[in-house]
């Protein structure tokens, strides 16, 4: 009796230290979207790490942070640099995740050999060339294992209007088009999106959109736009966001939200130069450098993940996956950018891996979506 007794206590207290339920993110959201993150090659390549293991439990998609991105898979004409990106593939595979390709092409980490030859620019026909042999080399290499190609990233300014790009430059606007069309053709089973920021912002939704039902007009093959949501805790409004995903779903596409992450420090923008130099600035806007953000940012924190959460539950219809842009706050971009050197706070595990509130809040948040889908609107 009294060993019976006792089993039975131990086995409680060991349940009272595994994680609060068995409960995941991936569990949870199942009959809403898929829930995914961006990954380090160190995180990949070490699945036993503490960032790896939590991709592997908490999440069913997976992105590459930096490694399928052309400066790292093709350096220079022709040579290709495969092997963490096999290792990366191999990695989603093995854990049955959905496994994003980031990106093809961008007029940022991409080497400058593309846009060049002897003597200044590439002209147009140099340029769709060198664009269709690195998407059918890139694609090609992953068809049937890669579930989606952000094919795009980043290529309309917030009027709506296509920003300067060295693509752009060399071949015209019909350059977006083109990707598509070589994407397509390199696995026609892939799924491809057009990714950018600022798609709250209603000159760019607008733009996109138009951009979006001439494809389908012309029978161009889109499946998603994603929406990068690089936010704030203060904004931008969560209803910017909902305007965006309505307007795509009635274009007749899904949105995604691709690369989720809301930072808690003070913008620094038109202040970089200064953050760097005077220890003023960088006090102010650097204000939690011990690694401890105060109570009452990390409640803001959690409302605001739960805010955002709330809205794409009420839009699951429309949004397919979420991706968080990295899974801890101590590996997250945000720490360098676009200041080098702070110290923030915008992902759900904390620098010593450990769930914070607004995972916990986000866990929690789909049942009571379940019995009042008004859950946005909680205090
Ligand atoms: C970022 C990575 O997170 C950084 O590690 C890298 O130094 C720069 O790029 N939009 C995108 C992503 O589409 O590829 C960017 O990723 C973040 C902004």
């Amino acid at each position: 009796m009294k060993t019976i007794l006792l089993v039975i206590v131990s086995l409680s207290q060991l349940f009272a230290l595994l994680p609060s339920s068995a409960e995941t993110l991936k569990g949870v959201y199942s009959p809403y979207f898929t829930i995914g993150a961006a990954l380090g090659a160190y995180a990949f390549a070490n699945p036993e790490s503490p960032v790896g293991a939590i991709a592997v439990r908490e999440f069913s998609s997976v992105t590459a942070e930096n490694e399928m991105k052309p400066e790292r898979l093709q350096p220079r004409e022709g040579e290709f640099r495969w092997d963490v990106a096999d290792r990366f593939v191999e990695f989603g595979e093995r854990n049955g995740m959905k496994i994003i390709g980031h990106c093809l092409v961008w007029h940022s980490q991409t080497p400058r050999w593309f846009f060049q030859k002897e003597g200044g620019k590439a002209d147009r026909d140099t340029l769709v060339r060198r664009m269709k042999a690195h998407i059918h080399a890139v694609v090609g290499r992953y068809k049937g294992r890669v579930h989606g190609w952000d094919v795009v990233n980043e290529a309309f300014d917030d009027a709506g209007t296509l920003r300067y790009s060295p693509w752009r430059d060399g071949i015209g606007d019909d350059f977006i088009e083109l990707a598509f069309r070589f994407a397509h053709e390199a696995d026609p089973d892939a799924e491809l999106y057009y990714n950018d920021f600022n798609m709250f912002r209603r000159g760019k939704r607008e733009g996109v959109v138009r951009m979006v039902r001439d494809f389908k007009a012309k029978g161009v093959h889109i499946d998603a736009v994603g929406l990068q949501t690089h936010t704030r805790l203060s904004g931008p409004p969560v209803a910017e966001y909902e305007a965006t995903i309505e307007a795509l779903a009635a274009a007749g596409v899904k949105a995604m939200i691709t690369e989720l992450d809301v930072s808690v420090l003070p913008s620094p923008w038109g202040h970089t130069a200064e953050i760097m130099s005077s220890q003023e600035y960088r006090a102010k806007y650097d204000p939690w450098k011990d690694g401890n953000l105060p109570h009452e940012k990390q409640q803001e924190l959690t409302r605001r993940y739960r805010d955002l959460f709330a809205m794409f539950l009420r839009h699951a219809d429309a949004i397919d996956r979420v991706t968080f842009w990295g899974v801890c706050d101590r590996t997250s971009w945000l720490n360098n950018y676009p200041v080098r050197g702070r110290t923030d706070y915008p992902l759900l595990f904390d620098r010593s891996y450990r769930p914070k509130p607004c995972y916990d809040a986000l866990i929690a948040l789909p049942s009571l979506h379940k019995t009042s889908p008004g859950v946005g609107n909680l205090p």
